[in-house]
């Protein structure tokens, strides 16, 4: 099998967000179709994690908390990719801070659906990172207005950054870009960066609500332990919201705005899975959605997947007054696509280590 470091990546074109972008429709498009399977008895589980406890009894065991944790998520895609993968992490958001090191830590393997072999091992920071940028861009791509100019941007981390560049390239009429964040140096340097990297205005705001308040589009990243309220009266007629991490709504938001997750099934399975823990841990993302799914206020034929508007099964007004709202927890099948992409890169430009387990298998 190969390995794939952080330097192999990039120069298999990682970091192409056009690419990426491309490669995330393609996947949603099969997802839409139904040609992926994920985790779990459902074939729609996000994945499995670790929940550290918040106090361990034992020195050396992880501890709990916002952030805080070991996942697993395994998955196959068919289409033309016809793959299993399973991508490994642990988030510690006291890294930056305490060690120098990204709050999350990613490795990807990829397997042959038939036998199982294992093709690659893959650093998957920047492959993480740009998937989960490219699905906030394949929103902005299927529910943004045509004729949007200004986006505003929650928290000024990587995952922000991902986001901010997949908007900027998936809507050519954007001419603005302002951003917030509670640490002014981060949104500093997110300007500096994002200003040099893409043709087009970025400048930070002082005010959570300046960076909601009449945008075209609106992206949030944050991490820890707050969590802001988007409130509907900041947010504009037609205007997308697309979330990639965390943030609180108001329930005349939901009653109003286009729904659109990654996969609702999958939200669906989060609550079963959040449902098991004790009930000060639970955290189910979306639960306020899902009471109101549950007493009836939205109905569940109105949600519609980002898949089905990508394979053609749904569709919205695209350049009406009506808001939208685009929810993603991250997918196996974004890792596997844009993963599989880079590995028959790497395999054409002869990029990476061969790695040998063995010449004979020891039994068969
Ligand atoms: N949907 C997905 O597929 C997916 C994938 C990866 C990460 N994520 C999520 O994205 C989030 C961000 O990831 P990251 O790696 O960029 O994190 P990070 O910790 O490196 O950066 C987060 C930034 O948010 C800022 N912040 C925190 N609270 C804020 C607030 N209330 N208002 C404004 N700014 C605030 C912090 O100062 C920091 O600059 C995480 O919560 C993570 O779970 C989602």
């Amino acid at each position: 099998m190969k390995f794939l470091s952080q330097k192999d990546m990039i120069a298999a074109g990682v970091t192409d967000m056009e690419r990426c972008i491309d490669a995330m429709d393609e996947a949603f498009t099969l997802a839409g179709k139904g040609d992926h399977l994920m985790a779990g008895p459902p074939q729609n589980s996000h994945g499995q994690r670790i929940w550290p406890p918040k106090e361990p009894k034992f020195e050396g065991m992880p501890k709990g908390g916002p952030d805080q944790r070991f996942m697993s998520l395994p998955g196959y895609l068919g289409g033309r990719f016809k793959v299993c993968g399973n991508k490994w992490y642990g988030s510690n958001v006291n890294n930056p801070k305490n060690h120098g090191l990204p709050r999350s830590i990613l490795t990807m393997t990829l397997n042959d659906a038939e036998t199982a072999r294992p093709l690659a091992i893959m650093e998957c920071n920047v492959l993480s990172g740009m998937r989960t940028g490219a699905v906030v861009g394949l929103s902005a791509r299927y529910l943004a207005r045509e004729d949007s100019e200004t986006l505003g941007v929650i928290a000024a981390g990587p995952i922000s950054k991902h986001c901010t560049t997949a908007i900027v390239k998936a809507l050519p009429s954007l001419k603005k870009v302002v951003v917030f964040d509670i640490n002014d140096e981060a949104a500093k340097r997110f300007c500096d960066e994002m200003s040099a990297k893409l043709d087009i205005d970025v400048s930070m705001v002082s005010k959570f609500e300046d960076a909601v308040k009449d945008q075209d589009v609106v992206t949030s990243a944050i991490s820890g332990d707050h969590t802001p309220l988007f409130e509907n009266k900041w947010l504009k007629e037609g205007s997308l919201l697309t979330l990639p991490g965390r943030a609180n709504v108001e329930d005349d938001f939901l009653r109003d705005a286009y729904i659109v997750p990654d996969c609702w099934e999958m939200q669906k399975t989060y609550k079963i899975e959040g449902l098991m823990l004790p009930e000060d841990e639970r955290a189910i993302p979306h639960i306020q959605l899902h009471n109101m799914v549950d007493s009836g206020e939205i109905k569940e034929s109105d949600i519609n997947d980002l898949g089905k508007l990508a394979a053609g099964i749904a569709s919205i007004d695209k350049n009406g007054p009506r808001k939208r709202y685009f929810i993603s927890n991250g997918m196996i099948l974004q890792d596997i696509a844009w993963g599989m992409t880079m590995y028959e890169n790497a395999v054409e430009k002869g990029l990476g280590q061969d790695l040998i387990m063995w010449d004979q298998p020891y039994m068969v």
